[in-house]
């Protein structure tokens, strides 16, 4: 492909990427599969490698992060970011529509608006452009944090229809509930602090220096409002239809209100509902809809006079502890629960509470039916903040922390200088035997898809797999039929998990074609402690067989660069243990990759100097196998096709262009087989 051709097929390519992103990030409605939409972008940034300064940090490609920022310029706001005055009660709300009312000759109306718990955000378009994004700071000037901004699937790189040349959007970065869930289970995983709240972990993730990290964090943004010197708009409610248009994500709950009973309507019934948002929000947000009413109510030194925040009360209770359960999580972390009489707290009934830790746990020196203050917070999950002593009972019994795991009863352990309590019957506890089938079962590790957590969870529960290797034993009678509702332990989301034909075969089919997976992510997916998928590609590398890595002293695994002592003492637990033998034996049994050399053969130069192009969607492996295969035998794979390319891997739904091209070229098109057997031969 010439400059010219890539240059076309870039910018066709951004523009359908882009389109398909903003499906399934605005309009959560997407179009094409997740793999189709990776082998579009391997394609883009394929092109952009071969040829660099075609590549625009406009580019769909730039989302997925990598830029690093060593620190963040501090950038001017054009039009400052104020902030808003709040009320929390029915008279102060009033208070303000009587300010209102008295400034304003003509009849007029409000648009009520969820107030998002997230950081605010300034985005300068320019030309239809995302020129930058930088956070509120002071409100007079903030610091720029574009790299990271554009990571956020949902915020327009290049806007659909722009309403004008220059103008800033303003918008809240939020990290969902779901996001901040898996976040801090990872962080817990990893022994790393957690994040209080979603609030917090979004303002954390906004200024991280490496925004690959920001992009894996998942955060999301809602736009509120557009500033800019000539704007088409009459009224709020016209902007934010304006902003949807151009793209971005504009929430549904907003509302026109044109009495105050409406707005009080709107503020109780999402005082109900925010406990089921997949978000925070502290309160609703009141503004004057009408743009020429705004102006002329202006502003304070401080806060706009036509919009207003009201807050949703101190989400505080008082109740009866009526005693304390103990819950494992996916980690072994043993966390304490509160178990409460039923109180009523913004918009839910509580019934259950964290207590945190062992510490806290003491420090509140808790007593069967103490009366607890309970708060909701910015954080979803209810916590226990205090006790009222002066209530306590006369001979009470002190309630204590338990020493055994409640779900399998091993004697639990607590690391030095750690706060959590461990259970660490890591293999067989229910709950940790579900993180660590997740884990082996994830993307990054045997990539077997189709089994999610619930149908995880499901097979666990009916004793179809107590371990890794019992999932090679799976097959269609086994299958077949199984079928329950099941809860999500944390977040009590209730879902029927089935096994019918397709899923099944799905299944079975992403066991197969797991056999394939390199050694490398084999490593990985054991889930050996502290051994991340950087070190296990080094020790795969390293070792380039388990059996060596298997017979390693401690002295030799804490020669290898990098290996520090807590992993190579957990390596080395790790294989003297004789059950983890055993599964690793059955694993090996069942034609999983164990060493470098099976997947390179002798030949493992067999494709040196060999250019290949990869297309469509293919049986037997995923593309990203088949670029390892083709790699780990010394060739090279490309984005695009050219005179140079030697093979073009052709798999269904292969792009028409691309296969004319590899014909006027009179390239071979091959399929896997053929692939196959070169590296084999
Ligand atoms: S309007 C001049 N609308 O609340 C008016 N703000 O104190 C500017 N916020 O940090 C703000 N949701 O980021 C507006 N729907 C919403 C909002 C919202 C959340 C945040 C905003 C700012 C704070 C205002």
């Amino acid at each position: 492909m010439n400059r010219d051709e890539a240059k076309k097929r870039i910018s066709e390519l951004s523009r359908q990427l882009e389109e398909h992103n903003y499906r399934y990030y605005v309009l959560a409605d997407p179009r094409i599969s997740d793999y189709d939409y990776d082998m579009m972008m391997e394609e883009l940034t394929g092109l952009e490698e071969q040829f660099p300064d075609l590549r625009s940090e406009h580019s769909p490609s730039q989302r997925v992060g990598g830029q690093i920022s060593k620190k963040f310029p501090v950038v001017v706001h054009r039009y400052p970011m104020l902030s808003l005055g709040n009320t929390y009660s029915r008279e102060e709300l009033l208070a303000f529509d009587a300010r209102v009312s008295k400034s304003l000759q003509s009849p007029y109306e409000y648009v009520c608006e969820l107030k998002f718990d997230g950081v605010a955000i300034s985005l300068t378009y320019e030309g239809g452009l995302l020129l930058r994004a930088v956070t509120r700071g002071d409100g007079v000037q903030g610091d720029e944090v574009t790299h990271n901004i554009r990571t956020i699937g949902s915020i327009p790189l290049r806007l659909q229809h722009p309403v004008g040349e220059r103008f800033d959007v303003r918008g809240e970065v939020y990290m969902p509930h779901a996001s901040f869930m898996k976040l801090n289970e990872m962080r817990q995983r990893n022994g790393e602090s957690l994040f209080a709240n979603p609030r917090n972990a979004a303002a954390g993730s906004l200024k991280m220096q490496d925004s690959s990290l920001v992009a894996r964090r998942k955060l999301d943004c809602f736009i509120y409002g557009i500033l800019g010197e000539e704007l088409p708009f009459e009224t709020h409610w016209d902007s934010l239809q304006g902003a949807r248009d151009m793209g971005f994500r504009v929430s549904d709950d907003t509302r026109k209100c044109a009495t105050m009973e409406e707005v009080f309507d709107y503020i109780h019934e999402y005082e109900e509902r925010r406990a089921h948002l997949p978000y925070d929000i502290d309160g609703v947000v009141i503004k004057v809809n009408s743009h020429a009413q705004q102006r002329e109510l202006g502003f304070t030194s401080k806060f706009p006079r036509w919009a207003i925040s009201f807050k949703y009360k101190a989400e505080r209770g008082l109740t009866r502890l009526k005693d304390v359960a103990f819950q494992v999580g996916r980690t072994g972390a043993v966390t304490p629960v509160a178990i409460l009489e039923a109180v009523p707290i913004a918009g839910s009934t509580v019934q259950r509470a964290s207590l945190y830790n062992a510490e806290r746990m003491d420090e509140m020196d808790l007593h069967k039916d103490d009366m607890v203050y309970v708060e909701k917070g910015g954080d979803i999950i209810p916590k226990v903040t205090g006790v009222d002593t002066s209530q306590r009972k006369e001979g009470a019994k002190k309630l204590q922390f338990t020493r055994d795991c409640p779900e399998c009863h091993t004697a639990l352990i607590k690391n030095e200088g750690e706060a959590a309590h461990y259970c660490p019957n890591s293999d067989s506890c229910p709950p940790q035997l579900q993180g660590r089938i997740e884990h082996f079962t994830g993307r990054r590790a045997m990539n077997i898809d189709s089994l999610g957590e619930g149908k995880t969870a499901l097979l666990i529960q009916q004793g179809r797999i107590a371990n890794i290797a019992d999932l090679y034993d799976l097959d269609h009678d086994k299958l077949i039929g199984l079928e329950k509702t099941m809860t999500d332990p944390l977040t009590g989301q209730t879902r029927k998990q089935s096994f019918r034909h397709k899923t099944v075969r799905n299944l079975l089919d992403a066991l197969e074609r797991s056999r394939q997976v390199p050694f490398e992510r084999v490593l990985f997916a054991l889930g050996i402690r502290h051994m991340g998928e950087t070190m296990a590609r080094k020790l795969a590398r390293h070792f380039k067989d388990i059996r060596r890595l298997q017979e390693a002293s401690y002295e030799e695994l804490v020669a290898v660069r990098d290996v520090g002592e807590a992993l190579a003492s957990s390596i080395r637990a790790y294989f003297d243990d004789p059950d983890n033998q055993e599964i690793l034996r059955r694993l090996k049994e069942a034609g999983l990759s164990f060493s470098l050399e099976e997947e390179t053969g002798d030949s493992g130069e067999a494709l040196r100097g060999k250019t290949f192009v990869v297309s469509g969607v293919f049986s037997r492996f995923s593309r990203d196998e088949i670029k390892q295969l083709i790699e780990s035998h010394g060739g090279e794979v490309k984005g695009s096709i050219s005179s140079k390319t030697d093979f073009v891997m052709a798999g269904e739904k292969m792009g028409p262009e691309k296969r004319k091209k590899a014909e006027s070229l009179n390239i071979p098109l091959i399929g896997e087989e053929e692939l196959a057997s070169m590296v084999k031969g």
